[in-house]
């Protein structure tokens, strides 16, 4: 009977514990891609040209959310300008060389450009029905953009 009892006890210690691991906030949450370690002025030391631009690009399309949810439309242009500015950097750091692509560098660099070429499209057409504070049209137009992100992301981004 007392086995049984400290069988007991350890066993609900050994899951109450196993809960407590998965609810503690892990490492991964702490967001690798917080906008203070990307610029769109400078590409910061220990990251590449595209992590600066990709890193500028999700806080922005986090901010489409926020400006949907409370009509603020008129912030969403800020955002988009910024991370433009972050892609003449990887422009010029693909022209240069000094960024090669993590995956399927040599033969793919004209379809990367491709990519990116229709993607900032869609981002101009997203910072014009956001600056018209057409909330639908900006609604659909978020729609398109994040649509777009997987695609690129299969082909040319590691991990
Ligand atoms: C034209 C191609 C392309 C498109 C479109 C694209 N990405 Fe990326 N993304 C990349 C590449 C390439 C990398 C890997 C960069 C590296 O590791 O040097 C990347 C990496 C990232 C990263 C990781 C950055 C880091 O800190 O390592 C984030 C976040 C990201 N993208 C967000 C997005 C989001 C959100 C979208 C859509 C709204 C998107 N990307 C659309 C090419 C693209």
């Amino acid at each position: 009977m007392r086995t049984h009892l400290l069988l007991i006890i350890a066993l609900a210690i050994t899951i109450s514990s196993a809960c407590r691991r998965e609810t503690e906030p892990s490492s991964a949450t702490s967001s690798p891609t917080a906008s203070a370690t990307a610029s769109p002025d400078l590409v910061p030391a220990g990251i590449t040209a595209v992590q600066n631009e990709m890193r500028l690009l999700h806080e922005a399309m986090r901010n489409c959310v926020t400006a949907l949810a409370y009509g603020t439309l008129d912030s969403i242009p800020e955002g988009l300008h910024t991370v433009h500015r972050a892609r003449e950097l990887t422009e010029k750091a693909l022209e240069s060389g000094s960024y090669k692509l993590p995956k399927n560098p040599e033969k793919q660099l004209a379809t990367f450009k491709d990519l990116d070429e229709q993607f900032h499209i869609e981002l101009e057409k997203l910072a014009a029905v956001a600056t018209s504070k057409d909330g639908a049209a900006t609604g659909r137009q978020v729609g398109v953009v994040l649509s777009k992100c997987s695609g690129c992301h299969a082909q040319f981004k590691p991990g």
